[in-house]
């Protein structure tokens, strides 16, 4: 029987193409250019499977372009690129790769706290410069990390992986959810729950971990920046327009705000030319970039399309209810 076809828009890596190798005809992406939005529809056309990465959308005109679609499987736990209604109306599982890059994600929040609140980008610079003239007593001095109070926007399992390391720096560790963890939770993770304004205005590092949906759309404006300690950095891991960069901006050049480690933006792969300043660490969306954590996304996402063609539950099904019986 022909197995059937399949697009990857990357070429992912060996362990997950062996999964989508052993029952899939796949056509992998393998240009150093990313598929263009004509090479995708045109490719995508007689595929029933598709494994994407969170830089293509996944709506209504690429379903149109794609009648035989199964399963869009996203390579990554974000799926705001995907419109997850308007493939459920036309019949087609979504599914993302939750789970496996909590810790690895966790990591990089605190590489970006560090080196935001330590100066690491500026002393970097300095040191491979040719310019350092040794040590001095008032050099690219920065603020301490440890014993501070960490502000935690989303408690889900990134934002508890970035308490948990927490605990080692006796930091003192607030967050604000839509819903409030479990008392055991907060126990274990010496976490207190805070209402959204009141951990801007108490927090030393507020750091962002929540989905981009359009109620966290902008959730960083303005007037949120204002309720900031002028001394706080903010940190973001999650998705770029949950920021208001030019807000961001401006709380910068105003010295509201003592810095930022941002991984994510607004319109990437554009950055804000406001955002390149010295007490900004900037990243091009790195935070489950470990080699590990990414061969098991590609796998996970693998997995989701190769269910799908045996008649099983893919594991990460964003629309559940396309899979009632199976
Ligand atoms: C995700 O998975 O949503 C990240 O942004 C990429 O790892």
């Amino acid at each position: 029987m022909a197995k059937p076809k399949v697009l990857a828009t990357r070429p992912l890596f060996p362990a997950a193409q062996e999964i989508l190798n052993a029952s899939c005809d796949v056509q992998y992406w393998t240009d150093a250019e990313r598929i263009s939005k004509q090479e995708l529809f045109a490719r995508v056309k007689d595929k029933e499977g598709l494994v994407c990465l969170l830089t293509e959308r996944v709506d209504e005109e690429l379903l149109r372009a794609a009648p035989k679609l199964r399963i869009a499987a996203n390579v990554a736990v974000g799926f705001d690129n995907i419109d997850v209604a308007a493939c459920t109306k036309r019949g087609v599982v979504a599914t993302n790769t939750p789970g496996v890059l909590d810790e690895t994600t966790a990591d990089f929040a605190w590489t970006l706290m560090m080196a935001a609140a330590r100066r690491l980008g500026e002393g970097e610079a300095l040191a491979r410069s040719g310019n350092w003239k040794g040590w001095d007593l008032d050099q690219l001095v920065g603020a301490d990390v440890w014993g501070k109070t960490l502000g935690l926007v989303g408690f889900g399992r990134i934002g508890r992986a970035v308490a948990r390391r927490a605990l080692g720096f006796q930091m003192k560790v607030i967050y604000s959810d839509a819903t409030r963890a479990p008392a055991e939770v907060e126990k274990e993770l010496k976490a207190e729950y805070r209402e959204f304004n009141a951990l801007l205005a108490e927090a030393d590092f507020v750091s962002l971990h929540v989905p981009l949906l359009p109620e966290t759309r902008g959730l960083m404006d303005g007037p949120k920046f204002h309720r900031m300690k002028a001394s706080a950095f903010l940190i973001n891991t999650s998705r770029g327009p949950v920021v208001d960069e030019a807000a961001l901006v401006h709380a910068l050049e105003t010295g509201k705000l003592a810095g930022a480690g941002l991984d994510v933006y607004e319109n990437e792969p554009f950055i804000h030319p406001g955002l390149k300043r010295a007490n900004v660490v900037l990243a091009p969306h790195i935070a489950s970039g470990s080699l590990e954590t990414r061969t098991k996304m590609a796998c996970i996402a693998a997995e989701n399309v190769v269910a799908i063609f045996k008649g099983q539950r893919p594991p990460n099904a964003l629309n559940p209810e396309m899979l009632k019986g199976k």
